[in-house]
């Protein structure tokens, strides 16, 4: 269907499929149920969502079948796709790892010389061991890797471990990671041509960002005595000058300030310690910097 719209493609049923959809309903799109369909158009935004499986998702976006996808970098290397990776998305962590069964675990990668390794991405494992100048036999498998060994195919895996209870159900223990990944979004290498889609693109993108550092960081509220101001600005990591109020007790000042969230648990006894009280953390729910 051609209406103009940014046609986004998502993974239909994974482990970025829930993500995907959280994000782009945080950036203001109203998006109704999508379980059982192939396309959904978002109600207030230019943007028709296209379910896939997430292996094909890179060369839609290459033919421009999509406008642009979200997927892990998993896939983007192993597919090797000419389209650009536009933004990091900061979910679906993985590692792409060798596993084996219990009791044969590789240590190092010189450990699998001469092994046969079963994986659905060759690609990047032929690389990681051309690159180590290892010589091992690579299988490719498109489904249910964590089978192989036990079905006497290969010695070894190399695939995605999130978790890790796949592997823990298969009674295989991973070794070394070859490869880490996370989701991204990434674009057709034409649209820019398309006045009206790139427009839109540069405005999901605009939002995406301010979701994303608004996660990423906090609003500080706390009161300090006037003496100690200077010694509590030290410790406070903002990411711009802090604000300072004036209150009703002349002794005091309100500080407030936007801090990276993982920052507050670092600083907390220091600021106690600089006799600040009534310390109250706040999320942000969009941040436009
Ligand atoms: C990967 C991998 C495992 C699972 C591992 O699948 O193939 O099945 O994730 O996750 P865990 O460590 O949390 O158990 P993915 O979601 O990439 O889907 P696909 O292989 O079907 O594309
Ligand atoms: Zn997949």
């Amino acid at each position: 269907m051609e209406n103009g719209n940014l046609k986004l493609a998502l993974q239909k049923k994974g482990r970025l499929s829930d993500r995907s959809i959280e994000l782009l309903k945080h950036c203001g799109l109203d998006i109704e149920t999508y379980s059982e369909r192939l396309m959904v158009t978002v109600r207030n935004y230019n943007v028709d969502l296209l379910f896939l499986r997430d292996d094909d998702i890179p060369e839609y976006v290459q033919d421009g079948v999509a406008d642009i996808g979200i997927v892990g970098e998993d896939v983007v290397y192993e597919k090797q796709s000419d389209i650009i990776v536009s933004e990091k998305l900061g979910f679906g962590r993985c590692r792409l790892m060798i596993a084996a069964p219990n009791d044969n675990v590789p240590e190092e990668p010189s450990d699998l010389k001469g092994k046969t390794i079963a994986t659905s991405y060759p690609n990047i494992l032929k690389k990681y061991l051309a690159e180590n100048k290892i010589d091992s036999k690579v299988i490719e498998i498109s489904g249910s890797v964590e089978i192989a060994p036990s079905l006497g195919v290969a010695d070894l895996i190399c695939d995605i471990v999130s978790t890790g209870t796949t592997l823990m159900m298969n009674k295989l223990k991973k070794s070394f990671t070859v490869f880490e990944s996370e989701a991204v979004l990434i674009s057709n290498k034409w649209l820019q041509e398309d006045k009206e889609k790139y427009a839109v693109l540069n405005d999901l993108l605009l939002r995406i960002r301010s979701v994303l550092s608004a996660k990423n960081s906090k609003y500080l509220m706390m009161n300090v005595p006037k003496k100690n101001l200077d010694k509590v600005i030290g410790l406070i990591p903002s990411l711009k000058s802090p604000t300072i109020l004036h209150l009703a007790d002349e002794e005091s000042l309100a500080v407030h300030a936007v801090i990276p969230s993982e920052q507050f648990w670092k600083i907390i006894g220091d600021l106690k310690a600089a006799g600040a009280s009534g310390i109250l953390l706040f999320p942000i729910e969009n941040m436009i910097i």
